[in-house]
């Protein structure tokens, strides 16, 4: 398994404070059958100005420490991009890390109300050579008071990341059942652990795949973590087709109803 987004680089965000933390992350993760992880720390010009120079510093620095420390475990480069005016500079520049250097972007959203021209701005991307992963869209309020949103995003070919410890319920219920009817109409594409540290939000997927397996099977809970990751390392694109394809059938219902009749 291979997990797409993650805090382990030590001091760099709200991740591990230190090394030996960020060393026994990959630990927990090795235990949980997880075999790399991309590290994608927060980057915000105000909060987390993480730009790509320091972050592949970071990583090549974690990297040599597992291997000193006997820990199989790959690390590759990335980053968690906020929306902000100086995104689209900042990538064309490439003063921005994208997913292993590649046209992979992980983007996260506000999670109080879309951006103005959202919709816009990820086509706008697209047109520019990147393929977006949405950071865990079921955090966000509206995408839980309208998840039909996400059926356009994906049409548009915009990937989709949950987090494990949302399908597990770790956010409570609401989260988790909002998981599952995501999964159920295959608009997911990625499940990540989004880990911090070691005590609380720990970089953990195994037990997640088992609960998506009970949804979509064996199998396709699989493909979230092991050959999307790896299309996504390679910069290959996904074809989205086939999930997006499901939609509308099942759009006709309305969420509302859907929502009704399944509670
Ligand atoms: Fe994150």
């Amino acid at each position: 398994m291979i997990d797409i987004h993650c805090h382990m680089l030590p001091g760099i965000d709200d991740g591990p404070g230190t090394m030996d933390d960020a060393v026994a992350m990959a630990r927990i993760a090795v235990d949980d059958g997880i075999d790399g992880a991309i590290c994608t720390p927060h980057w915000h010009p105000m909060i987390w100005p993480n730009d790509r120079a320091e972050i592949v510093h970071a990583v090549a620095r974690f990297q040599t420490r597992l291997l000193h420390e006997g820990v199989a475990f790959r690390v590759w480069a990335g980053s968690e991009l906020s929306m902000d005016a100086s995104l689209d500079a900042g990538l064309d520049g490439g003063l921005l890390q994208t997913l292993n250097g590649g046209p992979w972007v992980l983007l996260e959203l506000p999670g109080y109300a879309p951006p103005p021209g959202i919709e816009d701005h990820l086509q706008s991307l697209r047109r520019r050579g990147y393929h977006v992963v949405l950071a865990h869209p079921e955090r966000y309020d509206y995408v839980r008071r309208d998840p039909a949103r996400l059926y356009d995003w994906v049409s548009m070919g915009v990937a989709v990341q949950i987090t494990a410890s949302s399908v597990l319920g770790r956010l409570g219920p609401e989260m988790a059942a909002l998981c599952r009817r995501l999964l159920e109409h295959r608009l997911v594409h990625f499940l990540a652990s989004d880990s911090h540290g070691v005590r609380s939000r720990r970089p953990l997927l195994r037990q997640a795949v088992d609960v998506t397996g009970d949804v979509l099977g064996e199998r396709e809970a699989r493909r979230l973590v092991d050959d999307h990751p790896l299309s996504l390392l390679r910069g290959e694109p996904l074809d989205l087709r086939e999930y997006a394809a499901i939609a509308p059938l099942r759009r006709k219902r309305s969420w509302f109803r859907f929502l009704l009749e399944r509670e």
